[in-house]
């Protein structure tokens, strides 16, 4: 008799933020805009360390705190953390999981955000607020690769669960979350229009 099972999974979790996001999901992109053009300081970091696109993460890293439109996504994805946290088997009961960071990301054409993941955080995610056709992914990375060493390459029609990478689409309305740990990347946007995303850390 032969038993071979599957052990130590990496949990990503993708759902709809609720049923009717679209009225939120209005307000964030205006405000998402309006954030970028008050926002100088960031508009000045990004420059540097976002060539192309507009992040807040290096100026305004609390925006649940700006706004109530902020506040209520905050409410919504504090929903979906809790669901996660049980998948994970997290014992809170004696400790809380909440928001300390949330910033917005503005990506036109080929701007890119290469592979890292988010120190001192527990579980890291996204809300997507606009997606337009055929934009970049998410796409996140088998963290056991760096002990891979002399493990031959894999075919190309490899089973989905021994993916060295796997791409989420980023879907308006949607929330990715991850355990903070993973890497992940955005591949550069090959389309015109404006990705916006909000990204958050949990700890
Ligand atoms: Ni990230």
């Amino acid at each position: 008799m032969k038993r071979i099972e599957a052990w130590f999974p990496t949990h990503i979790y993708a759902a709809v933020l609720q049923p009717r996001w679209q009225a939120l999901n209005r307000e964030l992109l205006a405000e998402c805009r309006q954030l970028r053009d008050f926002d100088e300081a960031g508009r000045k970091w990004s420059a540097k360390n976002y060539p192309g696109g507009y992040t807040s993460y290096g100026s305004l890293d609390k925006v649940h705190r700006m706004s109530s439109t902020f506040m209520e996504l905050q409410a919504r994805i504090d929903r979906h953390v809790k669901a996660y946290a049980k998948i994970l088997d997290f014992d809170l009961s004696e400790r809380t999981l909440e928001m300390t960071d949330c910033w917005i990301n503005i990506m036109p054409r080929q701007v890119a955000h290469s592979l890292h993941l988010h120190p001192n955080s527990v579980i890291s995610g996204t809300y997507y607020v606009a997606t337009p056709r055929g934009c970049a992914g998410l796409k996140f990375e088998d963290p056991r690769l760096s002990r891979f060493m002399a493990a031959p390459p894999r075919v190309p029609k490899v089973r989905r669960e021994n993916q060295t990478f796997v791409t989420y689409p980023a879907r308006a309305g949607h929330v990715t979350l991850f355990e903070s740990w993973l890497r992940h990347e955005v591949v550069a946007n090959p389309v015109e229009a404006e990705r916006i995303s909000i990204s958050f850390n949990y700890a």
